[in-house]
């Protein structure tokens, strides 16, 4: 294997670690977050997970097409009940993951794989309006 190619599968497979740890981060938020803000943020948490499943699984994919073996394993995530902690943590994930994804972007480049480099183009996309919406949230003087 290409050495080039090699690296993109262990980036991504590094992507793909972070992609699952997102999805328990999620799933833990919206089963622990209380008060008013249960009311709204539940739903918002569920829906954000949602995206990240579509990412996991393209990544998965995209690994094994590559002759990879997708590694499915995810980090720890951070237990965080307070409301505002958790938004903290969760934006500075998503600002995380939109600099993992374009150093990609570059690798996919490097190898002409334009399909790849195009959907983490979208993924992009989608983590950035997460990070809006986290900022957003967070913009909440009573937090
Ligand atoms: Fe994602
Ligand atoms: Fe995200």
């Amino acid at each position: 294997m290409e050495r080039n190619i090699k690296e993109l599968i262990d980036g991504l497979n590094e992507d793909l670690a972070y992609e699952l740890t997102a999805i328990h981060q999620y799933i833990y938020n919206a089963a622990v977050v209380s008060g008013l803000a249960r009311l709204t943020l539940k739903d918002f948490f569920m829906n954000e997970a949602q995206d990240e499943i579509k990412h996991a699984q393209y990544l998965a994919e995209k690994i094994a097409s590559l002759g990879g073996e997708p590694v499915v394993d995810a980090k720890p995530i951070t237990p965080q009940r307070d409301v505002k902690g958790m938004l903290q943590i969760t934006l500075q994930a998503e600002v995380d993951t939109i600099s993992r994804y374009t150093k990609r972007v570059e690798q996919a480049e490097n190898v002409n794989d334009i399909e790849l480099k195009t959907q983490l183009e979208d993924f992009i996309a989608d983590e950035t309006k997460h990070k809006e919406e986290m900022e957003r949230l967070l913009a909440d003087p009573r937090l």
